[in-house]
């Protein structure tokens, strides 16, 4: 393949040296749009509007539409998987992931079974081929999972946690359950990520959403080695696709998330760009790193920090993203602005 054919986002991944650096923007397609909640209103459970292909793409293409971001990602959620290995669970409105039966025992880890995406996530399929052939190959198209820890923790608490009590008292006291639930939870999403790559994602981004909450004593423990067995499958089978690794709050862990065998380190506002490449190396890739509030600010202010940001992190190796989700309340104008400013960050750069 030629330069031109390749999505701009993968060129990035491969550490090309390019004039401005591939975005997109995690959640963006959600709540702060409006074309979003008009389809809610009409599909009001996450399920169906993440289970219905026709609707799920639609809700991937909005913010393709509205602002051609380089990277389109797969309208999904992390603990879509689980039932698929028999965890049932449901996606409430404002909370996030409820599981009715968590899993406190071995004979309940026992019980999980191995999984076929095309049988217990049929969507995916449908939905990433129709992705791939909207965007052809002006944006990449990115699939995701969540981290063993992270999936864990919803499948232990049975739903989100302030202080992750029940996972930790297991974690600390006996961890032979955790850890044998912890090892099939990753062998399952190296799976489903590789079932993502063969129905056309071309970039893998793996939330540990909630590692951060591990000292990094026990980030060694509980979340690192997990990551690492996901990425090597998947890069057992599929080399070339590029991995991206996020933990919320990982300030005390960057160094520790280069060692999961990411390609790329998604990065929080609560580094300095600069730092984070110092930190992480040459070799490695960084995403981010904006901190999603700054598109509650002026114009100016948000043009500015985007500049900031691309200028720390050079031009090799690097896509421009927020430090995580954008949020609800964010006025859609200010990320179209988000957007045009960063494909024109060339230009703008050149005339300072
Ligand atoms: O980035 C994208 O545009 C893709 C969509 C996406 C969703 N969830 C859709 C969603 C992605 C990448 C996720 C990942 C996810 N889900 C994570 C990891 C990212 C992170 O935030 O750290 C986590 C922890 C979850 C679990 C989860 N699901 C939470 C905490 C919530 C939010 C609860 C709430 O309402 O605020 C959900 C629900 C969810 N998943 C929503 C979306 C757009 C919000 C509900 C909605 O818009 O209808």
């Amino acid at each position: 393949m030629t330069g031109a054919n390749i999505p701009y986002l993968l060129r990035a991944a491969r550490g090309e040296k390019l004039d401005r650096p591939p975005v997109w923007m995690m959640r963006q397609a959600g709540r702060y749009m409006k074309a979003y909640r008009d389809l809610r209103d009409k599909y009001p459970s996450f399920r169906e509007r993440s289970e219905i292909p026709e609707v799920a793409i639609e809700v991937s293409l909005q913010p393709w539409r509205a602002f051609k971001p380089d990277g389109v990602i797969l309208f999904s959620d992390i603990v879509t998987p689980l039932p698929g290995i028999g965890i049932e669970m449901d996606i409430a409105e404002g909370k996030g992931p409820i599981i009715a039966n968590p899993i406190r025992t071995l004979e309940q880890v026992e019980a999980l079974h191995t999984i076929v995406p095309d049988e217990s996530t049929p969507f995916i399929r449908p939905i990433l081929t129709a992705l791939r052939e909207e965007v052809k190959n002006e944006a990449a198209v990115l699939g995701f999972v969540g981290a063993p820890w992270t999936l864990a923790a919803y499948a232990v608490e049975g739903k989100g946690s302030k202080t992750y009590s029940i996972i930790k008292n297991m974690a600390f006291s006996d961890p032979t359950v955790l850890h044998a639930l912890l090892g099939k939870i990753a062998d399952m999403i190296a799976a489903y990520a590789c079932h993502q790559i063969e129905c056309g994602a071309q970039v893998i981004q793996m939330f540990d959403s909630w590692a951060g909450q591990l000292s990094p004593q026990d980030y060694e423990v509980f979340a690192l080695p997990y990551q690492k067995r996901v990425f090597e499958q998947i890069k057992a089978k599929y080399p070339e696709t590029p991995l991206i690794l996020l933990v919320t709050g990982s300030a005390g862990l960057l160094e520790r998330m280069g060692e999961s065998g990411a390609d790329m380190i998604s990065v929080d506002w609560t580094v300095d760009m600069a730092d984070a490449r110092r930190r992480l190396g040459p070799e490695m890739g960084v995403q981010g790193n904006l901190d999603p509030g700054v598109l509650f600010g002026s114009k100016e202010f948000i043009r500015d920090r985007i500049l900031d940001t691309i200028k720390k992190a050079g031009p090799r190796g690097h896509i421009l993203n927020l430090g995580h989700g954008i949020l609800p309340t964010t006025p859609e104008e200010n990320a179209a602005y988000f957007f045009e400013t960063a494909k024109q960050a060339d230009q703008l750069l050149a005339a300072v």
